[in-house]
């Protein structure tokens, strides 16, 4: 039987950048957490590892078995692990698709077997591609543009369907990127790449600069995952949530970088850049639906990142592989 009240969740990729602010936060909340992940980028949690409603499980979503096991006294299985970003799914896109999409069915079946309640999927405003139009919603066509957001929409479509056949509710979230401090931190997204070369280099590389990017702190990402959770079933079952907040391009994201670090002189180069992605997602669905408003902003986010820094707890920050998927799986050789 579970117990604590319905307030048992699994999440797959638990200690990635993600799941180390998340998971922390869901025990605060008195939930009990099962990280489930390969541990990729190291121990994340042994500043809580103590805590009893932590349980902590070295597996691989490719392992089925594995995870239907641990998915044992389940209510809630946010799914999160991935190789999540382009250039890393490049360098193998068939272990990638394993991963990415083949066990996706994994995730659904050990749902399935536990009887959960609740799958919350971590889809990516990628799906949508490039886009003309000023506010990209849940409704506007999805033209992926990378294999990384083609099996995002693949599994997408896959858990919709898998809910009209299972009595299991389900979510869709398409997260626009996110910034911010984490105990696992990725400096290979936008505001925290920009912020850690300003920081080192006293120097912000501007490639491209016109590309609108859509933004969220890790603070309110994490605040979207907790309402996911609560919600009750009626507004949340078979929809799809896009969760942004500030829709800037890359340039106003460096001076606003340059602004919070305060540094006079600080250069900017710019770069031209063969990634075009641009677009602008608008997030007024999560907000009219879960009353969602988002409280952290991109200065709050790059903040995080100098206090960190200062405070000497991003080591080697240009060149060491933890910060960066693409560092690391070439090191790894995950097979
Ligand atoms: N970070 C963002 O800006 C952002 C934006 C939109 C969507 N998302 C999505 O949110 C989710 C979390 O993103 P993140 O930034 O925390 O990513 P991340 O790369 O930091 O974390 C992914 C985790 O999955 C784990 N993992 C990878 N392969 C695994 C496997 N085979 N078995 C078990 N675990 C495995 C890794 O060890 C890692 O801890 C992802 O699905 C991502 O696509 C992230």
């Amino acid at each position: 039987m579970k117990d604590n009240d319905g307030k048992n969740v699994l999440i797959t990729g638990g200690a990635g950048y993600v799941g180390s602010a998340l998971v922390p936060k869901l025990l605060q909340e008195g939930y009990n957490v099962k990280p489930y992940d390969l541990y990729i980028y190291g121990d994340v949690f042994s500043h809580i590892k103590d805590n009893p409603n932590l349980v902590q499980i070295k597996g691989d979503m490719r392992d089925g078995e594995k995870l239907i096991e641990s998915a044992k006294n389940v209510d809630t299985i946010i799914h999160l692990a991935c190789i999540s970003n382009d250039p890393s799914y490049e360098l193998d896109p068939t272990l990638c698709k394993s991963i990415n999409y083949d066990a996706f069915f994994n995730v659904l079946e050990a749902a399935r077997i536990n009887d959960v309640k609740r799958i919350i999927y971590a889809s990516t405003s990628s799906v949508y591609g490039l886009k003309k139009e000023k506010n990209v919603r849940e409704t506007s066509t999805c033209e992926p543009l990378t294999d990384y957001s083609k099996y995002k929409l693949e599994c997408e479509k896959v858990l919709l369907d898998f809910g009209k056949n299972h009595d299991i509710e389900h979510t869709i979230l398409r997260p626009a990127t996110v910034c911010g401090y984490t105990p696992r931190l990725r400096l290979d997204l936008v505001v925290n790449i920009l912020t850690i070369h300003a920081l080192i280099n006293k120097k912000i590389r501007i490639f491209g600069g016109t590309q609108l990017r859509p933004n969220i702190n890790i603070k309110d990402m994490v605040r979207v995952y907790e309402l996911l959770l609560s919600a009750p079933k009626e507004k949340i079952n078979g929809e799809i949530f896009n969760a942004g907040y500030q829709n800037y391009s890359v340039e106003d994201i460096a001076k606003i970088i340059e602004k919070v670090i305060g540094d006079p002189e600080m250069i900017f180069e710019y770069v031209s850049t063969d990634d075009i992605r641009s677009y602008h997602i608008n997030s007024n669905k999560i907000r009219k639906v879960l009353g969602f408003k988002p409280k952290y902003t991109i200065e709050d986010g790059v903040g995080s990142l100098v206090d960190a820094y200062k405070k000497g707890l991003i080591v080697d920050g240009l060149n060491n592989p933890v910060y960066y998927n693409i560092k690391m799986m070439q090191k790894i050789n995950l097979k």
